[in-house]
């Protein structure tokens, strides 16, 4: 039977762990989440496992990164089952805070990303990003991490993230990792709780319209209005979804793009029923 992890509740008993635990040379992967943990999850954490030493995972529902009207109240937890997974992979140290170990009521300093943070789902979510980047930044903090490793399903959270890492000199290797779907498309996500039967079902248009788009970029099609156009179409088919964003914009830089002139990310976001969901895919030509 494997071991419970280690389980902190505050960054005083992170640092004692980790004091005790890292020896010179070894190396520490983070793995930051907000619990209610599914494959997509455990696939960084695995990853984390295989090229650290030790594998520490964050557990935190982050209400800065929340607006008043959003699910924070009802955002999906399970810390009992959460632990069982973790300690079937193994994981060293679970760090997981309350709102009140992770906040002073009197704090006043907030990490802001110019750029990267301010389309998409940042445009949608004014303060998101703040919030994202301000928590990232003190579980880098306490942790220490040598890497640390985020899905590729936030796309905008990763590269806002790099950004943040790579202006602030912080030394630590942001690693992005593959969307997990299931079967049938649907990217894995916590928020995938709140859908009924059939909105589970009508969820599949947002993969399969980023199929529709890939398969007309490697078609040779570069012109991106044509190729949103199919992507609304295919979504517009079912009525009850309703899009809040479908754009195409340089991968890295996540700058507007007329032409496919270079690799892309097409980045949706939608309401289906009560969840928010969102979706990407990286298009690049062949040639
Ligand atoms: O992706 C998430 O689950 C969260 O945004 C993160 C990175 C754990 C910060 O709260």
């Amino acid at each position: 039977m494997k071991k419970m992890p280690h389980i902190a509740r505050n960054p005083a008993e992170a640092r004692e762990f980790l004091s005790l635990h890292v020896r010179t040379r070894s190396s520490v992967g983070l793995v930051p989440t907000m619990g209610f943990l599914h494959e997509g999850h455990l696939s960084l954490v695995r990853r984390a496992k295989e090229e650290n030493d030790i594998c520490v995972v964050s557990i935190f529902v982050n209400p800065l990164q929340f607006a008043p009207a959003e699910d924070l109240a009802a955002y999906p937890r399970d810390m009992e089952r959460d632990l069982e997974l973790l300690s079937a992979e193994d994981v060293h140290l679970v760090y997981s805070p309350s709102p009140g170990a992770m906040y002073l009521p009197d704090r006043s300093t907030l990490i802001t990303e110019n750029s990267l943070s301010r389309c998409l789902c940042g445009a949608a979510r004014p303060g998101h990003f703040d919030g994202v980047c301000t928590v990232v930044l003190k579980l880098f903090s306490v942790i220490a991490p040598d890497r640390a490793y985020f899905g590729e399903k936030d796309y905008q959270q990763l590269q806002v993230i790099k950004r943040m890492a790579r202006d602030l000199d912080l030394p630590v290797e942001i690693t992005g990792c593959p969307i997990i779907r299931e079967r049938d498309g649907l990217a894995l996500s916590s928020r995938n709780i709140y859908l009924g039967e059939k909105e589970r079902a009508e969820a599949l248009v947002l993969s399969r319209s980023l199929d529709a788009a890939e398969e007309l970029v490697r078609g040779g099609e570069t012109d991106v209005t044509r190729i949103l156009d199919v992507v609304r179409d295919v979504i517009s088919a079912c009525p009850s979804v309703a899009l809040e964003y479908a754009e195409i914009r340089g991968a890295d830089d996540l700058a507007p793009l007329d032409i496919m002139n270079k690799r892309a990310v097409c980045a949706l976001a939608a309401r289906v029923g009560r969840a928010r969901l969102i979706d990407n895919r990286v298009l690049e030509r062949r040639d």
